[in-house]
């Protein structure tokens, strides 16, 4: 597929399929779908479009897809989350990719048009960025389309307008609120990744640091419990009165921003908002503050004011931008304030993300069989707990079962 590909490099392709080979040997669930569904091969004659990060485990899960019968199209979800390698490396073995790190916001457009170009039946998208643009300038693609998923919090936030705005012409699965998604991917996954993301771009010690997290979801969770276990003294910022007593409550301080600006040395963005640290932060944070965002979009720290505010700007070290202020305070941007976690590192450890992507196929795999309308979808429950069950497998772990009597006790009401 290297000739109909849009790739930086077809001579990176063996390094990036060895990447791609150290995470297949490390997602059991899977491995295990591919195992049962390969003979069937369900997803045959179909067109399947991704719009993903585009790093190793994502190159899995669209090459497991291809296994199962599908003619796979794939692009970058972030302009700066590609891995030319692995991209060459998918390309390689008969994925059709069309992206490259480093897009302008154009190529990225151009890209994800390119990927819509294979006519999809089905379309797997992380943010809303594919599909609103088949909404819009790509409409004459929806007949076709039987439905689709979407990997995170924003895109579920995008696709539940469309819903209420009466727009949404096939049905999309909510990955994003699987358990098995939320509760591993957006909190482990987050945690882990972003703190490697931070550190390896850095080098700096994170112990007896403030670190400020805006945000306590699922991710803002994992990052704020991962910067404690590094030995940071957390701060967490909110605007839901229930998450931010939740932060308290696990031990953390809790302030408006204005406030936490003035003590942070790192700040990592969580929110999925935006403008949520901007010029008035900027002008009270303390010399050398490292600000990195974990957000879908690069609209959670503000760049535009970020720059007003600056007399000088320079590249201080690979993906870190020292903003210099008039009274010569210095401000360090990791990652041009996208995913910090992916645009400087790697994204979620693989065995996360098998859980993520094992839910991906599934539910694919469920649209196929079922007529649904044309609104968000939960993944049922059985997918949910299927995904767990082999997760369990994996790790060579066992549950107990309930006995009938246990059964009858826990749905009964008359206690004797
Ligand atoms: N970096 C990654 O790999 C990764 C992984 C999963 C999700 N995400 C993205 O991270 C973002 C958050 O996802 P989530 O699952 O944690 O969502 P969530 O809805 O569980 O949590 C977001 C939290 O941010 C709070 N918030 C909103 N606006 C705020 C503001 N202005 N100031 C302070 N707090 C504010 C909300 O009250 C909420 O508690 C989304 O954009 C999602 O798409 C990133």
């Amino acid at each position: 597929m290297i000739e109909k590909s849009t790739i930086r490099d077809p001579k990176l392709a063996n390094k990036g399929w060895k990447k791609i080979q150290w995470v297949a040997g490390r997602m059991d669930i899977l491995n295990e779908i591919l195992k049962e569904y390969e003979d069937e091969q369900p997803l045959a004659e179909k067109n399947l479009a991704i719009c993903l990060h585009l790093e190793a485990k994502t190159a899995y899960m669209a090459y497991a897809a291809k296994k199962l019968g599908a003619r796979v199209a794939i692009c970058g979800s972030n302009p700066l989350s590609t891995q030319d390698d692995v991209a060459a490396g998918l390309a390689a073995h008969g994925v059709e990719v069309h992206s490259w790190y480093g897009a302008t916001d154009e190529e990225y457009r151009e890209h994800i048009n390119k990927v819509l170009d294979i006519k999809p039946d089905l379309i797997i998208d992380d943010g809303g960025d594919l599909v609103e643009l088949v909404h819009t300038k790509r409409k004459d693609l929806i007949k076709k389309i039987i439905g689709g998923s979407e990997e995170t919090t924003t895109g579920i936030h995008r696709l539940k307008a469309m819903e209420n705005d009466q727009v949404l012409a096939f049905p999309m699965m909510a990955v994003n609120d699987a358990l098995c998604k939320y509760l591993f991917d957006n909190r482990y996954g987050t945690g882990q990744s972003v703190w490697d993301g931070i550190m390896r771009t850095t080098n700096l010690v994170v112990a007896g640091k403030n670190v400020v997290v805006a945000g306590y979801g699922w991710c803002g969770k994992g990052v704020a419990m991962r910067a404690k276990g590094l030995g940071g003294r957390v701060i967490v910022t909110e605007v839901d009165p229930i998450k931010a007593s939740e932060a308290w409550m696990d031990g953390f301080q809790v302030m408006p921003m204005q406030e936490a600006a003035k003590v942070g040395d790192f700040f990592i963005t969580v929110t999925g908002c935006k403008d949520v640290i901007c010029r008035e932060h900027f002008k009270v944070m303390k010399d050398g503050a490292v600000l990195a965002n974990a957000g879908h979009f690069d609209v959670e720290i503000s760049k535009p004011d970020l720059k007003e505010l600056a007399v000088k700007e320079e590249e201080a070290r690979n993906n870190i931008q020292l903003y210099e202020l008039a009274d010569g305070r210095k401000i360090y941007l990791l990652a041009e304030g996208r995913l910090v976690n992916l645009a400087a590192g790697d994204g979620h450890p693989a065995e996360i993300m098998d859980m993520s992507f094992a839910l991906q196929l599934s539910s694919l795999l469920y649209l196929l069989d079922n007529k649904m309308t044309n609104a968000v979808h939960k993944v049922p429950a059985e997918i949910d707990n299927k995904v767990a069950r082999l997760k369990l497998k994996s790790l060579g772990l066992a549950v107990d079962e309930l006995s009938k009597e246990q059964e009858a006790y826990l749905s009964g009401w008359q206690h004797e």
